[in-house]
């Protein structure tokens, strides 16, 4: 994400991280994003609460594009969150899964819907994941 930020900043994009952890310890890299909202759930840094109370707080509707990475939970909510809002056209979402073979063949990181985080993504639409 920070290789992301620092490439549509360098071109001029207008981007705002909404970024969150459990505790201080776990949040990287602060100081590079210049427009943020952070989050912890301990309170120890930013605002208290998660990425689902800081993205509540948005008004989708605002963004041209969003992308997303984060637990499998988090990722679930938002989905659900953006489905609602209808914004499942501007988001992408980079998904994580074990893998073992990184090349198609052995179906440890297939998705519901059949796709496989290896070689179909990581990054995928909001649409495909619904
Ligand atoms: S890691 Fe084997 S199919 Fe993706």
């Amino acid at each position: 994400m920070l290789f992301l930020y620092d490439s549509l900043t360098k071109f001029g994009a207008d981007v705002k991280v909404i970024y969150g952890a459990k505790t201080k310890d776990d949040l990287i890299f602060t100081e590079k994003f210049k427009k943020g909202v952070f989050l912890t759930e301990d309170g120890s840094y930013g605002k208290k609460g998660t990425v689902i109370d800081g993205v509540l707080q948005e008004d989708l509707q605002n963004y041209e594009k969003i992308y997303v990475c984060g637990p499998q939970q988090m990722i679930e909510e938002i989905l659900r969150i953006f489905k609602k809002e209808n914004v499942l056209s501007i988001a992408e979402f980079s998904l994580e899964r074990y893998m073992r073979c990184g090349i198609g063949v052995c179906g440890s990181c297939v998705i519901d819907s059949g796709l496989r985080v290896c070689i179909d993504g990581p990054v995928f639409k909001g649409s495909e994941l619904v």
